[in-house]
């Protein structure tokens, strides 16, 4: 008999439409890529197994919800149960960064957490790949905007380029670990 126990993390990733979060998913979860924008209807999931601490697995369930908003009253309901919220923003997208406070109030309003002060939210500055005059978010604007909001790990991602998903994912995992 093993005595492995099996933990499900529920991970949810929001952000206005657009900002890279299904392909983030995508790289993440099968390392694929592509530069077709096809929006996201609702929500759903990709699974991917991980491994813990040695000897314990644990699956991650990772929920890709809509940016836009005709299609986002579909996804609230998903937010229950989650054990961490990934707030994304694309880096040469000044409105999208605006917004990463109300989706995470937004959030917080659906999910029901029973504390909300202490939940775990990873932010995830996406499209650093794209060249360095049309970033119009700086280092230091995200880095003060994280620390506003709690401290919350930021990290600087491309999902076209492969830069930084992993390390981000590792950190998302870890936080909603905390949570089981
Ligand atoms: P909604 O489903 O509408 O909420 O959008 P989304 O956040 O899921 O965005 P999606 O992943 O569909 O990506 C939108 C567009 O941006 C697509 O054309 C992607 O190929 C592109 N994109 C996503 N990530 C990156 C990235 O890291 N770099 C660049 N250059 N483009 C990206
Ligand atoms: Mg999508």
């Amino acid at each position: 008999m093993s005595s492995k126990k099996k933990t499900i993390l529920k991970v949810i990733i929001l952000g206005d439409s657009g900002v890279g979060k299904t392909s983030l998913m995508h790289r993440y979860v099968n390392d694929k890529y592509s530069q077709q924008y096809k929006a996201t209807i609702g929500a759903d999931f990709l699974t991917k197994e991980i491994n813990v601490d040695g000897d314990r697995t644990a699956t991650m369930q990772v929920w890709d919800t809509a940016g836009q908003e005709r299609f986002q009253s579909l996804g609230v309901a998903f937010y229950r149960g989650a054990d961490c919220c990934v707030l994304v923003y694309d880096v040469t997208n000044t409105k999208s960064f605006e917004n990463i406070k109300s989706w995470r109030d937004e959030f917080l309003v659906h999910a029901n957490v029973s504390s909300p002060e202490s939940f775990p939210f990873v932010i995830l500055g996406n499209k650093i790949d794209i060249e360095e005059t049309k970033k119009v978010i700086s280092v230091k604007s995200a880095q003060d905007l994280a620390k506003s909001l709690g401290n919350i790990p930021l990290f600087l991602t491309s999902a076209k380029s492969s830069i930084n998903v992993d390390p981000a994912f590792e950190e998302i995992a870890r936080s909603a670990l905390q949570q089981n």
